[in-house]
């Protein structure tokens, strides 16, 4: 809350003061020194609450170890042939390259994953799980279904929440295994040996169950016995549960992907050499005339609210809104929150496409622009950048696009007009959130997982 007063006083600032100087109107060669430039992209980060990140406590090891075979192994799934990784691969920037994921029953890896045998792709975007561990984050997910409160945790799960979770990540870990689409499977089916899928077989409202049978698969086989031991030694065998793969999965995640040295974080703790000239005129234009940061502002790029930007509609839609995906109306049934997702954190955005919460775009470019006159990109959408089958899903009706545009988020409604090389330069400010290493983590990924199943998909 007082984040928020702070920003929304902020804001107010600057509207006052770049109404009388224009702070970001700069020129290639009126820029005397590269200092000006410097001191003017502080002090507007620091109005917008863009300071460094905080630092993250190291889990222990056993525990991220055990979390990262239990992350690439597809026995997690009801069906056998879905992990973790399935989706947010390591080799693709802990996603997956596609607009919508598929899940059970699709065949193939990352970008070149089809639907084979899958019911139907995942309503969302598979989004990077980079960073999801940091304490900045008050939600995951594009809904923010997802949240932490001082009294514990928000989730979908309500009263089948179970105790003794370590955080956000680990709540998370519990709900793609109980996804009958994600990782689960239908009831009755089989797995990849043509073995009954004993998981899927219980209801769906019965989530425990499905924890407790996954858990009394790993349990027969000798390495996660030995993996949960050391993971957790004061635990006896017979009080281990999915909580404790859950928090394993987590501490993997917080362990082997945190990052906080992008070239801007760099910058941010003061070597300015971390960002080249064009990404310095980006970030004025981000933090300033183009406005972006009127919603990604703070330590992670991201107000942690949500906002109707009209993103084009495609994919088999949520819960009763189908073929419509209403965001975060799903989470508080509020009419005003129609069509509404959270403001994406950016840091690694440039290689996490496609983008949007249902990878409506294809390229970052496009994304980018969109912002700048969403009734002109939604009206011009081009629907041919996606896979066949999504493209058939597109809700592109006049009337679904009026009803997009009619509760379209305040600061967008009037257009932002930039050059073609204002929008490169904001895209090289983009460029500069990447954290090197994210490009290529292959080296993390596990030979061989306990249960024998393939890695690869
Ligand atoms: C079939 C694909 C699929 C599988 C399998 C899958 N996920 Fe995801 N994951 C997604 C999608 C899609 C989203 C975004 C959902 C949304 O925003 O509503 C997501 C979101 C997340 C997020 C939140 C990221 C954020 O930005 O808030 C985390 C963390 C995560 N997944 C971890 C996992 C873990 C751990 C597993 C394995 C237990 C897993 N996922 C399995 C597709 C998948
Ligand atoms: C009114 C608030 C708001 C403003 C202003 C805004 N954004 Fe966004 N931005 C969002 C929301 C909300 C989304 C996610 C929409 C969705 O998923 O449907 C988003 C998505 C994005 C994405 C895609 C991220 C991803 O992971 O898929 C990028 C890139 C982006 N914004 C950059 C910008 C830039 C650059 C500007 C300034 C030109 C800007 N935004 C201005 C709210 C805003």
């Amino acid at each position: 809350m007082f984040n928020k007063v702070r920003y929304g006083l902020l804001l107010l600032l600057i509207a006052l003061v770049s109404g009388c100087t224009d702070i970001t109107n700069i020129d290639d060669d009126g820029e005397s020194s590269s200092n000006g430039l410097d001191s003017r992209l502080q002090k507007l980060a620091g109005q917008m609450g863009t300071d460094n990140l905080q630092s993250i406590k190291e889990p222990p090891e056993a525990k991220a170890e055990l979390g990262r075979m239990l992350y690439h192994d597809k026995l997690l799934s009801g069906t056998k042939d879905v992990s973790c990784a399935t989706c947010h691969n390591l080799k693709h920037q802990t996603t997956d390259g596609q607009s919508l994921s598929i899940g059970v029953d699709g065949q193939g890896e990352g970008p070149d994953r089809i639907m084979a045998d899958a019911n139907a792709r995942n309503p969302r975007n598979a989004t990077i799980v980079i960073n999801r561990g940091l304490p900045e984050y008050h939600a995951i997910l594009s809904d923010s279904r997802i949240a932490k409160t001082k009294s514990g945790f928000i989730s979908p799960l309500g009263d089948d929440l179970p105790e003794g979770l370590d955080n956000m990540l680990a709540v998370q870990a519990l709900t793609p295994v109980i996804d009958r689409g994600e990782m689960l499977g239908e009831q009755g089916s089989e797995d990849v040996f043509g073995e009954p899928n004993e998981i899927a077989m219980v209801e769906d409202d019965n989530s425990p169950e499905v924890w407790r049978r996954l858990m009394l698969r790993l349990m027969e086989i000798p390495e996660y016995v030995q993996l949960f031991k050391e993971a957790y030694p004061n635990v006896p065998e017979e009080e281990l549960s999915f909580v404790h793969a859950a928090n394993a999965l987590a501490a993997f995640q917080i362990s082997a992907l945190t990052f906080t040295d992008s070239p801007w974080d760099q910058y941010l703790e003061g070597n300015q050499e971390a960002l080249s000239r064009k990404a310095k005129r980006g970030g004025l234009l981000f933090f300033g005339k183009a406005k972006c940061a009127q919603c990604h502002n703070g330590p992670l790029l991201s107000d942690q609210e949500h906002h109707n930007i009209a993103v084009p509609q495609i994919g088999p839609g949520k819960g009763e809104a189908a073929p419509l995906d209403l965001g975060r109306y799903h989470v508080t049934n509020q009419e005003i929150d129609q069509f509404k997702f959270r403001t994406p954190p950016l840091r690694n955005v440039a290689i996490t496409g496609p983008w949007m919460h249902n990878g409506a775009y294809t390229n970052l470019k496009d994304a980018i622009k969109h912002h700048l006159d969403p009734e002109h990109a939604l009206t011009n959408y081009d629907v041919t950048q996606l896979a066949p089958d999504i493209q058939e899903t597109y809700l592109g009706s006049d009337d679904i696009k009026s009803k997009l545009l009619e509760t379209l988020d305040p600061a967008l409604i009037t257009p932002t007009r930039l050059t073609e090389k204002e929008v490169n330069e904001i895209t090289a400010f983009l460029n500069s959130l990447t954290t090197p290493e994210a490009q290529n983590l292959s080296s993390v990924i596990p030979d061989s997982v306990p249960s024998g199943l393939p890695v690869d998909d």
